[in-house]
């Protein structure tokens, strides 16, 4: 119910106006973002490889409702994978990109082209792209571009959702040799026509799609922060002889850093998703209906200040 509703909060833009101007709520957006700018993201992902970690970069946006917003978006990706290559930063850190800051709600065709030209930036900096997966309705397109942007670009990463109904089809088509992808459990509300709903029917959709993609020929990236998954994903690693450099876990900047420092010492490849960028508001709302005690936390903050 909770989660319900911070998620439909996550949608308000007049909401989002008046939380992103609120100096507490900024501060707990410090725990999960870089900052606004690239230099925030550099910075930070510099930190993160020295610890041993390794990274990736999402530019927080809005959904992009013309041509001119997408190509804004496009031209900080390029920006941003110039800097990383500058920086020393990559291979050790990749980008993540939404497809629908792209334009891919209104044309398809046009975010495509514009997810081409980041990852042939990401090509020339020596890393790669993954592409966030969003709500069912952006699926079917959604891999259809990632399908098109493998023939030049065959690092490209998907991201497949524990709690829909297909996804243990789309790993078997997915775990192929060369093939990146990213398992989590899913953060949208969705219904329960194409996904399920509970939290044990999650978690065991979860542990089939591992099966899946730990036996097939691909490199499963594991994000999740829960506990008994992670046990699960080593234990799969081990009894399908994956090596450390086969498969990773990912998990999101500022959530069980301890955790991400455990694994990266038992020499797991551990990437942390880093998020910059001034609207971060949606973002912040999505892992506070994952945590309802850090939302407790933001809602008696606001109201006592
Ligand atoms: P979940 O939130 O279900 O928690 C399960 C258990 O883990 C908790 O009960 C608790 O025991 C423990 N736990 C979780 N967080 C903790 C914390 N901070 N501290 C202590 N214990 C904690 N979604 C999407 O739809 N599209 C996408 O592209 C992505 N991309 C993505 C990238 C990466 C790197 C990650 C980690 C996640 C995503 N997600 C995503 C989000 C994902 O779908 C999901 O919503 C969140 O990861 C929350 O699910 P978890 O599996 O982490 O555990």
């Amino acid at each position: 119910m909770l989660r319900s509703v911070i998620l439909a909060a996550a949608g308000s833009s007049r909401l989002g106006r008046l939380v992103s101007g609120n100096s507490v709520s900024k501060g707990l957006a410090a725990r999960f973002v870089a900052g606004d700018g690239v230099e925030d993201a550099l910075t930070v992902a510099r930190t993160l490889i020295d610890d041993g970690l390794t990274v990736t970069c999402q530019h927080l946006g809005a959904e992009t409702t013309n041509a001119e917003q997408a190509r804004a978006v496009r031209d900080e990706y390029v920006t941003l994978l110039g800097r990383l290559k500058g920086a020393g930063l990559t291979p050790a850190t990749e980008v993540s990109i939404k497809l629908s800051a792209l334009g891919q709600r209104f044309d398809d065709k046009l975010a495509y082209e514009y997810a081409e030209s980041v990852c042939a930036a990401a090509t020339e900096a020596g890393t790669a792209v993954t592409l966030d997966a969003e709500d069912h309705t952006t699926t079917d397109s959604t891999l259809e571009i990632l399908a098109g942007l493998r023939k030049d670009h065959p690092e490209t990463g998907a991201v497949l959702q524990a709690y829909l109904r297909r996804t243990e089809g789309d790993c078997r088509e997915l775990a192929a040799a060369g093939s990146r992808v990213r398992l989590c459990k899913g953060a949208y509300a969705e219904p329960e026509s194409v996904a399920y709903q509970s939290a044990l029917d999650v978690d065991k959709s979860f542990v089939r799609c591992l099966n899946i993609l730990m036996s097939g020929s691909g490199y499963p990236m594991v994000a999740t922060h829960d506990p008994r998954l992670i046990a699960i994903a080593e234990d799969r690693a081990r009894w399908f002889d994956r090596s450390a450099e086969e498969y990773e876990f990912q998990m999101l900047y500022g959530m069980r850093t301890e955790e991400q420092a455990r694994l990266a010492a038992a020499g797991n490849v551990v990437r942390v998703y880093l998020p910059y960028g001034e609207q971060w508001y949606g973002y912040l709302m999505r892992r506070l209906a994952e945590r309802p005690a850090t939302a407790a936390l933001l809602g008696r903050a606001l109201a006592t200040k």
